[in-house]
């Protein structure tokens, strides 16, 4: 794996490898796999579960993790991102970006040496993803065939959960708002990978009936502030994912929610600390999934 961009970088093969490994790192926790690496952290947007899970991953691993806000950076007064890109390839083995615009991790990627990994973009936050699926497989014991039910926004983790499930056999089923349709290259690339990968639904109800999984995330993403409020007229109270919502999927269907949530909004504290819930299992998993990723993207290095 050069750079983890995009969940499409990787082909099922290599997932199911990543996934022993996060397997075998939650077991053992402790290791020298990143031992005298430094890993950069750049974020140009808040996080708490992202940050915090590299960082200590990172330690675990006997690396070195750097924080960067990108608004203490000299990127903030101008300095281009290939000037930037330059630089950090003299110090940093490995760069973990979360950044606003998706072209700019892109801009950040080509001209880097050393690989990118996605921490988050407009467009796809794939560790999300590879380990949200990860979270599935484990607590299901299987992926291939699994009814995802998505009820909100097809935003950047939506599109990372599609194009993950599409590559290994999983559906997405989506309810989303009109005026809130998935990008076209997203659903094209998902149907590419696999034939009928996402459905759309008529209804937050017909998206949860038969679902194994009933996944929600905010209406409001970072970086669609100015439209908070049309956005809760539209989505508002049609696809919150609440108790009532989900007493209408089948009796063993999981709630999943990548965090933060915001109740009253896409879903409720009821939904969040109920008994489907998996939400801070799928938290805990992300530190696992990217130790797999930062361990295999050091072992391509070697
Ligand atoms: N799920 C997630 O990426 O959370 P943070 O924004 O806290 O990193
Ligand atoms: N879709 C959300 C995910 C936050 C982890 C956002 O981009 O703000």
């Amino acid at each position: 794996m050069r750079d983890f961009l995009s969940v499409t970088d990787v082909k099922k093969e290599q997932v199911v490898k990543l996934w022993n490994l996060a397997t075998n790192l939650k077991k053992r926790p402790i290791g020298g796999a990143l031992r005298d690496r430094n890993i950069l952290l750049l974020f140009e947007k808040p996080s708490t579960r992202t940050r915090v899970s590299f960082e200590v991953g990172v330690n675990q691993l006997s690396g070195h993790p750097i924080y960067m806000d990108s608004s203490s950076s000299q990127l903030s007064r101008g300095e281009s991102i290939e000037d930037t890109a330059h630089t950090l390839d003299r110090y940093i083995d490995i760069v973990v970006a979360r950044v606003y615009k998706h072209e700019d991790l892109i801009k950040l990627a080509l001209a880097m040496e050393k690989p990118v990994v996605n921490a988050l973009s407009d467009i796809e936050h794939p560790c999300q993803g590879l380990s949200d699926l990860f979270t599935i497989n484990e607590k299901l014991g299987r992926i291939d065939g699994v009814n995802i039910a998505y009820v909100g926004d097809p935003n950047n983790v939506f599109n990372s959960l599609v194009l993950g499930a599409a590559i290994m056999g999983a559906r997405v089923i989506l309810a989303s708002p009109k005026g809130y349709m998935p990008r076209k290259a997203i659903v094209d690339r998902a149907e590419e990978i696999q034939r009928g990968s996402l459905k759309m639904a008529e209804s937050p109800a017909a998206a949860v009936k038969g679902a194994d999984v009933v996944y929600s995330d905010v209406f409001v993403s970072m970086g669609d502030e100015k439209q908070r409020e049309e956005r809760l007229r539209a989505f508002l109270p049609t696809y919150q994912v609440n108790t009532k919502l989900l007493d209408k999927a089948p009796k063993k269907a999981l709630f999943m929610h990548c965090l933060p949530a915001h109740y009253g909004e896409e879903t409720t504290k009821e939904a969040v600390y109920g008994p489907r819930s998996i939400v801070f299992d799928q938290a805990e998993n992300k530190l696992h999934v990217q130790k797999a990723i930062l361990t295999d993207m050091i072992d391509d290095l070697k």
